[in-house]
């Protein structure tokens, strides 16, 4: 066997776990967590079905994990039901757009239903339609006059002609939520018989974290999303409702389309509940908010032009920043802060903006522990970078310290002297599978 290739491949991910710790990655889609959370990924139960999902009449089929079932039955669901203020939670789609394909088809209807999406002009999600048509529904659209913006008169008449099945609103590419409680009583109005379900993958650690109104107390049927964004939690998607009915549909569904729901991740899940609980994650999310707002308006004194400046520059985790009147095109722009240990996403073009646009999230940055009086700093970096006013390799010194500032102040202590000795013994069992 050829260990030295094993050995290199170790190595080139040993470099890319020092060379991540001295970045800032701010894509708005992504983010982290504990290294505890993450371990049981590296454990026994990764490989394992769990096809039972609490109904203690149901007999096992698959053998294996029954000891540690009740980390998902009694341990996920029950964190997931206080946080996400729901009666029934389902912790088993893989991604948010697993969750899209599996909510759309367990609540769209039977092929040749209508279903209401979110306009991408308004920043709904690029796939939805793809995945509707796939399924075989037919799709109308809530529509508006900008970015932020619904035409309520627009969603009031198309929900009364048509009475769609559905509407699924997607906010992905957005800095301001849409009010969900003007939807929920518009679509009440107009088609009474019509679902409403609220896709938040963005905003979930932004619900869950109460800095903005939780979709089923505002009025939706059902709300989900990735747990992974504004979350920092494993990539997975969770359900929330409190209507048995949809929760039911949902799940004979979801047996049907997911069978291995990753346990391992599942519990890491679990383990990503219970630190945004016990670890502030209402301070996180308040945290990432003020930040956000905070490092728009030191962008904008700097020079860079954003988007949404006359309402404070974004209501979340994102900030759309045009740098073309920089004289630098988006994806040089996304390239130089790469160089610098920044990490961003260049859009061809976003809602509203159609030219190259830089997309930054403060969601990751935030839960590495970077507060408010940060932001002048990172900003007077990121604009150094874009401009190439200091060398590369001097702002990616100044971005390392940054990180280095802070000792992860939302997640467990993985330095934790015995926590550190119990999490070691664990990698070293999964390692090694001694044999007594
Ligand atoms: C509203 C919405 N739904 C679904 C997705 C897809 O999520 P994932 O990347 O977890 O599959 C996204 C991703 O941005 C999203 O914003």
């Amino acid at each position: 066997m050829d260990l030295q290739q094993i050995s290199e491949i170790l190595t080139r991910l040993e470099q890319h776990e020092l060379r991540a710790a001295r970045i800032l990655n701010m894509v708005p889609s992504e983010n982290s967590m504990s290294a505890l959370a993450k371990l049981p990924m590296l454990l026994d139960p990764y490989h394992r079905y769990f096809f039972n999902d609490g109904a203690a009449e149901e007999p096992w089929e698959f053998r294996g994990v029954e000891e540690l079932a009740s980390l998902e039955t009694e341990l996920a669901r029950p964190l997931l039901r206080e946080l996400a203020g729901a009666e029934l939670v389902n912790v088993r789609a893989l991604s948010g757009l697993n969750l899209m394909t599996l909510t759309l088809s367990a609540l769209g209807g039977p092929p040749g239903s209508e279903v209401m999406l979110l306009s991408r002009a308004q920043g709904g999600h690029y796939a939805t339609a793809s995945v509707a048509a796939r399924l075989g529904l037919k799709v109308c659209y809530a529509t508006g006059p900008d970015a932020h913006t619904l035409d309520e008169t627009q969603l009031a008449e198309t929900l009364r002609a048509r009475q769609p099945g559905l509407v699924y609103i997607d906010q992905s590419n957005a800095l301001f939520p849409l009010d969900v409680e003007r939807i929920a009583r518009i679509v009440r109005h107009e088609a009474p018989s019509t679902l409403l379900h609220i896709d938040a993958s963005h905003w979930m650690g932004l619900i869950l974290g109460r800095q903005l109104l939780n979709p089923l107390a505002a009025g939706a049927d059902s709300f989900g999303g990735s747990t992974h964004k504004t979350f920092p939690g494993p990539q997975k998607a969770l359900f929330a409702t409190n209507r048995r009915d949809l929760f039911e549909r949902f799940r004979a569904t979801q047996q049907y389309m997911v069978s291995s729901h990753h346990f391992g991740a599942t519990i890491s899940l679990a383990l990503a509940l219970l630190e945004f609980k016990h670890c502030h994650g209402e301070q996180y999310a308040a945290q990432v908010v003020v930040n956000t707002r905070r490092f728009g308006a030191a962008l904008d004194r700097l020079g860079l032009e954003l988007d949404g400046k006359e309402r404070g520059f974004s209501a979340g985790h994102q900030l759309w920043i045009r740098t073309r009147t920089s004289g630098v095109d988006a994806f040089t722009a996304s390239q130089r802060l790469f160089d610098a240990g920044i990490r961003t996403n260049a859009y061809p073009s976003l809602p509203g903006i159609s030219e190259p646009v830089l997309r930054a999230g403060l969601n990751e940055p935030t839960y590495h522990g970077l507060v408010a009086d940060d932001m002048e700093e990172l900003a007077e970096l990121f604009v150094a970078a874009i401009r190439q006013t200091q060398p590369a390799e001097q702002i990616s010194s100044r971005v390392a310290a940054m990180r280095a500032r802070y000792r992860f102040p939302y997640r467990f202590p993985s330095d934790d002297p015995k926590l550190l000795e119990q999490a070691m013994r664990l990698v070293r069992v999964a390692l090694t599978q001694p044999r007594e």
